[in-house]
C-alpha cells in the first residue's frame, strides 16, 4: 500500500474518532415550557407573541482547571485507534505549528488533535482528541476552544478504515486496528456532509447507542434498536467559552444535567464497559473546569472606539433581550427561542430523524443518564457573543459568512465558497472573505468546487431567519458591527 493511501486512511478516520458522541443532541421534540424551564419574561417583554424560554442552571460538578487541560490534550478518553507502527509509517513528528504545550511523553511531538495510548494488552496506538473539532485557526494562529471551520467531512472514511490493516503483522496490533475498524465502519455512513466547513458530529451518536447495551455499554456488532438512514445535518462547531455563560449544552439547548458527563460521552466510539467509563468520567470535572476557563481571543485589527461607543446602546436596545450586555457586569438570559420566532434553518431544531425519542429512552437507561439528560428543544438558544468576531461562519449551521450579511438578510449570499485558509478573513465585513457564485451544487460539475460551494436552498443549509438586524439604519448596524468587535 502506498504511504499516500495510508496517509489519506489515517488522517480522514482518526478525526472521527473523539466526535462520536461528546457531540450529539437529541430530537425528543420535548415542548417549550417543559420541566427544565422556568418563564421568565425579564427586563424586556417585545416579543409578545411567543413564549420566552430560559434554561435554568443546574448544578456541575467542581474540577480543577489546570489538570482539566493536562487531561484534555494527554488522556486518551476515546481509547481505540490506529497501532502507532502504522502510523509512524506515515507521519513524521508534528510541525512546530500544529503542536500545543502541556503535551507529555509520545503526545508531545504528536499534533495537538491525536493523542498516544498503551492499550491494556500493550499496544501503542494513535488516537484522536477533542481539538479536531474544538481547536481552529484564525488569522493563521491555532485556538484552542475555537470551533473548526474549515474541516472536510464530505468522504465516507469507512472504505479507508481497512487499508491501514495492511502495514500491520503483529497479531495484537491487528486485533486493536480491527476494534478500532469495525467502530470506523460502524459511523462512518453517518459522518457524511455534502459541503465542506460545517461538522457532521450530530449525526454519529444515535448509531453509536444502538451498537451498545445501555446498561453494561457492552459493544454489539449488530444495532440492537431501529437507526434511521443517514441525513445531512451541518452543524457549526460553537467555541468552548461560551459555556462560563451557558447553562445547557447544545445548539438546541439538549444537553442538560452534569455537562461533564456529557462531553465524555465522546468515549463511547472505544469504550465497552461501564468500569472503563467510569474512569474516564472521574476526571471530565476538571476538563469542564479548563473549559470553563477559557477567555476568547482579543480582536487583533483596529476598531474605531467612537463608533463601537455608539453601537452599544443601539445593542442593547435592539439584540440585548436575546444575547445579553456585555463589559463590566454582563449579563446573560439564557434564552431558548423557539423556531417560529427565530425562523433560522429548522432541520437541527424539528428533529433530524435519527435522534428520535428511543434515543433519547437510551441516554436515560445508561450510565450517562445517572447524571445527565439530553433534552433538545424546538428552537435555538441565543448565544453569548464573546469573541464572536472570529466564529464566523454564523448561525448554527455556518450558512452565513459574515455577522455584516447575518444583520442585513438582503445580502446575505445563496451561494457562496471560500478557500479556507484562516488568514482570508474580512475585518470590513466581520467573517470569511468568500466568493458569491452564481449557481448552486447542481451546478456545479467540478467534484471538489462541489463540496467546498455552501448552497443555501439545500435542506439543512438555509440561510433564513433572524432578521434582527434588517430594521436597523445602516449608521445604527455599522455602529453594532463595531461594537461587536469589541466582545
Ligand atoms: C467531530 C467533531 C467533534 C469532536 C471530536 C468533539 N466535538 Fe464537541 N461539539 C461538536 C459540535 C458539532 C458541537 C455542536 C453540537 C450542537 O450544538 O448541536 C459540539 C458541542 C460541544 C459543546 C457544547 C458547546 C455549546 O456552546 O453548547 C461542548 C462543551 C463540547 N462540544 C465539548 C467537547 C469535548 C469535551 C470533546 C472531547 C471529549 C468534544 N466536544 C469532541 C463537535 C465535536
Ligand atoms: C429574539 C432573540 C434574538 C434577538 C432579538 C437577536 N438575536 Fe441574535 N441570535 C438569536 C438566536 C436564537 C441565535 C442562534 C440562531 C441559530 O443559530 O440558528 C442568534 C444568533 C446570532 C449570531 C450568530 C452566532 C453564531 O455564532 O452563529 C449573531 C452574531 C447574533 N445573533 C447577533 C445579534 C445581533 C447583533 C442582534 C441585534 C441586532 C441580535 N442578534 C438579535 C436570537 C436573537
Amino acid at each position: 500500500m502506498k504511504a499516500s493511501s495510508l496517509f489519506f486512511a489515517i488522517s480522514s478516520v482518526l478525526v472521527l474518532s473523539a466526535a462520536a458522541g461528546a457531540c450529539s443532541k437529541s430530537d425528543d421534540a420535548a415542548a417549550p415550557g417543559g420541566p427544565a424551564q422556568t418563564a421568565d419574561a425579564g427586563p424586556d417583554t417585545a416579543s409578545d407573541d411567543f413564549p420566552v424560554i430560559t434554561l435554568g442552571a443546574e448544578p456541575q460538578r467542581d474540577g480543577d482547571p489546570q489538570k482539566g487541560y493536562r487531561a484534555l490534550v494527554n488522556e486518551a478518553y476515546v481509547p481505540c485507534g490506529i497501532p502507532d507502527t502504522a502510523y509512524s509509517k506515515v507521519f513524521q513528528p508534528a510541525p512546530e505549528s500544529a503542536r500545543v504545550p502541556g503535551r507529555e511523553g509520545r503526545n508531545a511531538t504528536l499534533p495537538y488533535n491525536f493523542t498516544a495510548m498503551k492499550t491494556k494488552d500493550g499496544v501503542d496506538i494513535v488516537t484522536s482528541n477533542c481539538l479536531s473539532c474544538h481547536a481552529g485557526r484564525i488569522d493563521g494562529k491555532l485556538v484552542v476552544g475555537l470551533g473548526a471551520a474549515d474541516s472536510d467531512f464530505t468522504n465516507d472514511p469507512s472504505g479507508t478504515a481497512g487499508l491501514v490493516g495492511a502495514v500491520l503483522t503483529d497479531p495484537k496490533e491487528l486485533a486493536e486496528w480491527k476494534k478500532w475498524k469495525e467502530r470506523v465502519q460502524v459511523v462512518g455512513p453517518y459522518s457524511v456532509l455534502s459541503t465542506r466547513g460545517p461538522n457532521p458530529a450530530d449525526g454519529f451518536t444515535a448509531v453509536l447507542f444502538a451498537h451498545h447495551d445501555p446498561k453494561t455499554l457492552a459493544w454489539s456488532s449488530t444495532p440492537l434498536m431501529d437507526v434511521p438512514p443517514p441525513q445531512d445535518v451541518p452543524v457549526d462547531v460553537p467555541p468552548w467559552w461560551r459555556m462560563k455563560k451557558k447553562s445547557s449544552m447544545f445548539y438546541v439547548g439538549g444537553g442538560r444535567g452534569d455537562h461533564a458527563r456529557i462531553m465524555m460521552t465522546a468515549s463511547i466510539l472505544c469504550t465497552s464497559s461501564v468500569e472503563e467509563s467510569r474512569a474516564i468520567d472521574a476526571y471530565f470535572a476538571d476538563i469542564r473546569a479548563y473549559i470553563m476557563s477559557i477567555e476568547p481571543p482579543k480582536y487583533p485589527f483596529p476598531i474605531d472606539r467612537a463608533l463601537a461607543d455608539k453601537g452599544r446602546p443601539v445593542f442593547e436596545q435592539t439584540c440585548s433581550r436575546c444575547h445579553g450586555t456585555y463589559g463590566d457586569k454582563p449579563t446573560y438570559p439564557n434564552r431558548l427561542v423557539v423556531l417560529q420566532e427565530i425562523a433560522t434553518d429548522p432541520i437541527l431544531a424539528s428533529g433530524a430523524a435519527q435522534f428520535g425519542p428511543p434515543f433519547v429512552k437510551w441516554y436515560k437507561d445508561s450510565f450517562f443518564g445517572e447524571l445527565a439528560r439530553l433534552e433538545p428543544q424546538q428552537g435555538y438558544v441565543a448565544p453569548p457573543l464573546d469573541g464572536i468576531w472570529a466564529t464566523a461562519p454564523y448561525l448554527h449551521n455556518g450558512s452565513v459568512p459574515t455577522i455584516a450579511a447575518l444583520l442585513d438578510s438582503s445580502t446575505r449570499p445563496t451561494y457562496w465558497t471560500r478557500d479556507f485558509d484562516s488568514k482570508s478573513y474580512d475585518p470590513g465585513a466581520v467573517g470569511w472573505k468568500h466568493t458569491v457564485v452564481d449557481h448552486g451544487k447542481d451546478g456545479e460539475s467540478d467534484a471538489t468546487k462541489k463540496s467546498e460551494l455552501y448552497d443555501t436552498t439545500r435542506l439543512g443549509y438555509s440561510n433564513a431567519g433572524h432578521l434582527f438586524g434588517d430594521k436597523l439604519s445602516a449608521d445604527d448596524r455599522a455602529a453594532v458591527i463595531e461594537y461587536l468587535k469589541t466582545l
